[in-house]
């Protein structure tokens, strides 16, 4: 047996190499994943290619036991490479809410809207299979209503679990579709700045929520309504106002600025984005121009 507690967000591939190294040193067949999305993607990496068996006890609401989506930061380069494989999928995940009563508000805050976001793009992938938008739309509803509960009073056991259950069903979904324009810019960001995933998440997704709205109006309708947002009205300005609104009552970073991004390097990220395969994959078509004004207006 061995233990490998050098996780940081993000990934950097020299902790999937030293645990990968820990692993094959003590002949480990079996892996378990203790942690976050961080835990996670070592895990994943420990296991890739090699036939050991995944197993999953997420304490955070990212939902990367859910996904065959494995990234890892290329610290010298400042980019992380996002790749899916089947074989990284845990054979079994533990969902145990007391697992997350200790989480602090700021991290539940960040992780949930990742999780949100999962729902939120599953709801418009250009691969959008029919069963996946029913089980997003009931993690939205779930996430909505138990965040606040979660952040007014961690040790709400029953907020808990219906926040992990809303997280689980939002890691189901963006497993099964494809990621776009929200995910490809965080992980763009996140692998130039080293700020954490969920953090990014909560600054970017009201922004690209807004900039998508038109392009796919009925999904927009259907989450707002799902956030009981005002979906009656097919304003479909509706779901990106209520995330909007409901991140600005958390304790998050609002803007990347807040977050420490420099506002120099964002054309750089802008330049990037643009030939991000993920970002590519985004309903409505992106140019180099919209993310230069996105970032600049989350800045
Ligand atoms: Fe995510």
């Amino acid at each position: 047996m061995a233990e490998f507690t050098e996780v940081e967000p993000h990934v950097p591939r020299e902790a999937v190499d030293a645990a990968r190294a820990l692993a094959e040193r003590d002949k480990i067949e079996v892996v378990v994943a203790l942690g976050g999305g961080s835990a996670m993607g070592v895990g994943k990496g420990v296991v890739s290619g090699e036939g050991r068996t995944l197993i999953a006890i997420p304490t955070t609401y990212a939902g990367s036991e859910m996904t065959p989506v494995f990234g890892t930061t290329d610290r010298a380069e400042r980019r992380k490479m996002v790749r899916r494989d089947d074989a990284v999928l845990p054979k079994l995940v533990i969902y145990d809410p007391e697992v997350t009563l200790e989480l602090s508000p700021e991290l539940t805050a960040a992780t949930a809207i990742n999780a949100l976001a999962h729902c939120i793009e599953a709801c418009y992938a250009l691969d959008v299979n029919p069963l996946v938008p029913p089980v997003a739309l009931e993690g939205i509803r779930r996430i909505v209503r138990s965040l606040p509960l979660c952040i007014t009073n961690g040790r709400n056991l029953d907020a808990r679990e219906d926040l992990l259950t809303g997280a689980y069903l939002a890691g189901f979904s963006i497993g099964n579709a494809t990621m776009a324009l929200h995910h490809g810019i965080c992980h763009v960001l996140g692998g130039k700045t080293g700020v954490a995933h969920g953090v990014l998440n909560t600054i970017m997704l009201p922004h690209v929520m807004q900039f998508n709205a038109d392009a796919v109006p009925d999904a927009m309708s259907a989450i707002a309504e799902a956030m009981e947002a005002g979906a009656r009205t097919r304003d479909f300005a509706a779901a990106p106002r209520g995330v909007a609104a409901l991140v600005a009552s958390l304790p998050v970073p609002k803007r990347l600025r807040d977050a420490g991004v420099p506002e120099a390097i964002l054309d750089e990220v802008a330049t990037e984005a643009a030939g991000n395969a993920t970002v590519r994959n985004n309903p409505k078509p992106v140019t180099d121009a919209d993310l230069r004004e996105l970032l600049h207006r989350a800045w």
